[in-house]
């Protein structure tokens, strides 16, 4: 007589550690980009925001810098966010004032994105 319960947990089992390493491997590839926001600015944030929703900084932090450096060729230097808060237009002064940790945060995405941005020819990144 065949018990077939046993067959079945073997089965079971098998198909385990056969996908097991598969699967761990898969998830490894797939890990997604995991920007850090532990600067000590950000640390003592009471309220830890963006100058703008995570969404739309997330999607648009490119035109936003875009826009900020139009707007500094045309004199301006305050932008008012959609909360009617002021901020000082500065890629420096303002957005690396935060995000220190630009090798930990930026290029946490970019490399993973393969983006590859030119701004650091030119403007200074905060030592991490
Ligand atoms: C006052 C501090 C502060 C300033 C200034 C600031 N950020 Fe942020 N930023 C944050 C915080 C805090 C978060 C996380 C927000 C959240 O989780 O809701 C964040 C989130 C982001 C994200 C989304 C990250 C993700 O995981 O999706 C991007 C992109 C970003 N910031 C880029 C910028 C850029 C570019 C600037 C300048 C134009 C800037 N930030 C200015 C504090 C700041
Ligand atoms: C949540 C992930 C994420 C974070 C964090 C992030 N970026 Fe980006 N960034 C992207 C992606 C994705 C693109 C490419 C978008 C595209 O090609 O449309 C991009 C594009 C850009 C571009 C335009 C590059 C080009 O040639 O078009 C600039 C400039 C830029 N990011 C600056 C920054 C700066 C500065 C920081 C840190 C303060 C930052 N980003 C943080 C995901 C991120
Ligand atoms: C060839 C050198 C150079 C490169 C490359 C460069 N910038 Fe600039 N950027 C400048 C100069 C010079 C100013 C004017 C500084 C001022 O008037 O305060 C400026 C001003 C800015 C400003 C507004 C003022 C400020 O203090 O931040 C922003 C925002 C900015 N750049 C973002 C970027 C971004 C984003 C990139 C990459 C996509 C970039 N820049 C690449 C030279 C450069």
């Amino acid at each position: 007589m065949y018990d077939g319960n046993k067959i079945i947990t073997g089965l079971i089992i098998f198909a385990c550690l056969v996908t097991f390493p598969f699967l761990y491997n898969f998830g490894k590839a797939n890990a997604k980009p995991d920007p850090k926001l532990d600067t000590p600015v950000i640390q003592q944030m009471k309220e830890k925001r963006c100058i703008e929703t995570k969404e739309f900084m997330r999607a648009n932090h490119m035109q936003l810098l875009d826009e900020w450096r139009e707007a500094v060729r045309d004199g301006k230097r305050v932008y008012v966010n959609s909360s009617g808060e002021s901020y000082k237009i500065s890629l420096q002064n303002t957005c690396l004032k935060c995000h220190s940790n630009t090798k930990e945060f930026c290029d946490e995405c970019h490399d993973y994105m393969s983006v590859k941005i030119y701004c650091w020819d030119c403007h200074i990144r905060v030592k991490s």
